[in-house]
């Protein structure tokens, strides 16, 4: 059972999950691999979309992983809704919850906002990224994605993570850090000083400012995105001293051990975290993670809104 009872009100946080819990969703998503395409297991289900923020791989594996449980998506365009009025975020929700949907799956540039919108309308949430906060779907896909190359979960004990890049503004990275944690993995954070995360970010990691020095230690190569829409002015590297020192290059990627992972949640911006040709290698991850994503959602969404949710 995880630590603040489960998954019955909704999926907002890694911090719900212990290792059985998130053993038992990775164990259910491996089902879900397997399994038959479609299924019926929340017939009748009405889940509502809310994308705050721009999305393609959460929002549609999403939809797709709600499609094939039987339920039914409520697709919600915050460009085109009364939001664009003047509404209010919790006027709109609430809303929404009117129509007497069975949940929401959130996105927002607000940390915390899913927490608070199950608080405002009752309704369970599952989390899909709130701000610089938590992306608990994406963690768990990584580690499905990760323990699905190395052959179990177990590998992941005293494996050697570096996550590259723009930590600071990374849900991505808080969320892995707490999901890595609870496999035993060692991650260490690397990247420009003003995008290191501050004290208390997530669990204790090894911190680097010097990518080049870590190259032969790391088992798994994270790459991240810079998240300019919310890194502050001034604390922009420019590109070519981004890519002198943080970029994947083919270069550095010659000097990693042979049997190394590369992953990135995606959107890649090829040239800038990572050569174009490195992504396209064999021992890159990314369109697994990016296929995982649907079993992963499937397996989450029948906990929260499966008979009585997962306890
Ligand atoms: C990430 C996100 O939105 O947090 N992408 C994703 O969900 N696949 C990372 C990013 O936007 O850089």
């Amino acid at each position: 059972m995880g630590s603040d009872g489960g998954l019955k009100r909704g999926f907002w946080s890694m911090g719900q999950l212990d290792r059985e819990l998130a053993e038992s969703l990775l164990e259910s998503a491996r089902r879900h691999a397997a399994g038959p395409r479609r299924s019926a297991i929340l017939p009748a289900t009405e889940i509502a979309a809310l994308f705050f923020e721009t999305s393609t791989r959460t929002r549609v594996s999403f939809e797709v992983a709600a499609t094939r449980l039987g339920a039914t998506t409520i697709h919600f365009d915050s460009k085109a809704s009364s939001l664009s009025k003047g509404e209010s975020l919790q006027d709109t929700v609430e809303t929404i919850a009117s129509f007497g949907v069975d949940g929401l799956v959130v996105r927002s540039s607000a940390a915390g906002a899913p927490q608070l919108i199950a608080d405002w309308t009752g309704l369970k949430v599952v989390n899909a990224g709130d701000g610089a906060h938590q992306h608990p779907s994406q963690a768990l896909l990584d580690l499905y994605t990760l323990s699905e190359r190395l052959g179990s979960l177990e590998a992941l004990s005293g494996l050697r993570v570096g996550i590259v890049g723009d930590i600071a503004h990374s849900r991505v990275a808080r969320s892995l850090m707490e999901g890595l944690n609870l496999f035993g993995a060692e991650v260490t954070l690397i990247g420009p000083a003003t995008l290191m995360p501050p004290i208390g970010f997530g669990p204790a990691a090894r911190m680097s400012s010097d990518f080049d020095e870590c190259l032969g230690d790391l088992d798994v190569v994270y790459l991240l995105r810079l998240q300019q829409e919310r890194i502050g002015q001034g604390l922009i590297p420019s590109f070519g001293e981004y890519v002198a020192r943080y970029s994947l290059t083919r270069e550095r990627y010659r000097r990693l051990k042979p049997e190394v992972v590369i992953m990135h949640p995606g959107p890649v911006y090829p040239g800038m975290e990572v050569d174009s040709a490195v992504i396209a290698d064999e021992s890159s991850l990314v369109r697994s993670q990016t296929r995982n994503g649907v079993f992963v959602r499937m397996a989450i969404l029948e906990a929260v809104f499966g008979e009585g949710g997962r306890e």
